[in-house]
């Protein structure tokens, strides 16, 4: 299985995926400034994946910190914590993996610094090791509602490359191709980035399920052909009310399923709910350089120089374009997702059955 993070000898090695398909190259970064400069230039995306990269940044941070009390470390983690935090709005798991450090060193207040810096690098494995375990539990739900011969329209990457592995939209692919069915994946390009085109088919093609590339405004004719039976995208930020913030693009995918009625599925760990936010209109919504739409892998230019550029990364679907979102704990209908917030004893009756 492809790593795209791990936590090696004290430092971060990412895959870089701004070289990918063409060069499978690491780097090793060595403290947080460069974890923060890895996620904002996308050598390292996807929500949960830059989430789990915030986590080991700021564990890199913590040897170099020089303090005899609690409170003197907390302010010397500060700057790292912050400096993560600020380097993409729309994906909610980098706040919510620098709350769970907070969290978890202000549990521990009273053992000493030296035993923090350690429970730091600790909690950012386990985060990782983690959201690998939550990924194949959304395999497991969402692969119930995959059916033999089914072909799955994908946006974005949404695989092992933007987790720490086995992806979210991936997973229940993996898990249903795992039981035996036969599932083939058609995979949008998603311009400007080309994450589906780059990252998506390069991962699938190595985990040996048949993938299909299409440009991103083949998905309606597509579906008008019968040649799509359902679409899967992974989320950034899911508001409580079940609206879903992912690529840019994912939106129109969504729109098309309804008009074909093609059930439009999110797959989504529970990190990425952002409870505090009632609705997708309060999801900030990170604007690009605009050299990635008049480039191509900023290099070749394809449109004339200096004309104006709106370049969105993601757009909102509202939830009533959301058959179901795939979760660690069950699939769910969208307007049942908030009740996810609390341990709730009657779960069981909100959960779908397909
Ligand atoms: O800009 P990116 O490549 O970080 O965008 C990634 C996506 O939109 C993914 O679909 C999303 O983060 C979910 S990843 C499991």
């Amino acid at each position: 299985m492809v790593k795209s993070i791990e936590w090696v000898d004290g430092k971060v090695k990412m895959l870089d995926q701004t070289r990918l398909p063409l060069e499978v190259v690491f780097i090793e970064c060595k403290n947080y400034m460069e974890v923060a400069e890895g996620i904002k230039k996308l050598i390292i995306r996807g929500a949960p994946a830059i989430g789990i990269a915030a986590a080991m940044g700021v564990a890199l941070a913590a040897p170099g910190i020089d303090a005899g009390d609690f409170k003197t470390f907390m302010k010397g983690l500060a700057p790292a914590m912050q400096s993560m935090i600020d380097t993409r709005p729309t994906a909610v798991n980098i706040k919510w993996a620098v709350d769970r450090l907070e969290k978890m060193l202000y549990n521990n207040r009273d053992r000493g610094i030296p035993e923090l810096k350690e429970l730091i690098v600790r909690e950012a494995n386990a985060i990782l090791e983690e959201d690998i375990r939550t990924n194949r539990a959304i395999g497991k739900w969402g692969a119930e509602f995959l059916h033999d011969g089914d072909t799955v329209l994908t946006h974005c990457n949404a695989g092992a490359l933007a987790t720490g592995g086995y992806g979210t939209a991936t997973a229940p692919i993996l898990l249903a191709i795992e039981q035996g069915k036969k599932i083939q994946v058609i995979a949008d390009e998603t311009r400007p980035v080309l994450q589906g085109a780059r990252l998506t088919a390069w991962e699938l093609m190595q985990a040996g399920v048949p993938v299909t590339l299409i440009t991103d405004n083949s998905a309606g004719a597509l579906m008008k052909n019968g040649m799509i039976d359902l679409a899967i995208v992974g989320t950034d930020r899911t508001a409580a009310n079940g609206d879903v913030a992912n690529k840019i693009g994912t939106y129109s995918v969504a729109v098309l399923c309804r008009e074909h009625s093609i059930p439009f599925y999110v797959a989504a760990p529970v990190s990425s709910i952002d409870f505090s936010i009632p609705g997708g209109d309060r999801i900030p919504i990170e604007e690009r350089s605009g050299r990635e739409v008049t480039h191509i892998n900023g290099e070749y230019q394809i449109a004339p120089e200096g004309v104006n550029v709106i370049n969105m990364a993601f757009d909102v679907t509202p939830s009533k374009y959301v058959t179901a979102i795939f979760t660690e704990r069950g699939a769910f209908r969208p307007s049942d997702i908030s009740k996810l917030e609390k341990e709730d004893s009657d779960i069981e009756t909100l959960r779908l059955i397909p």
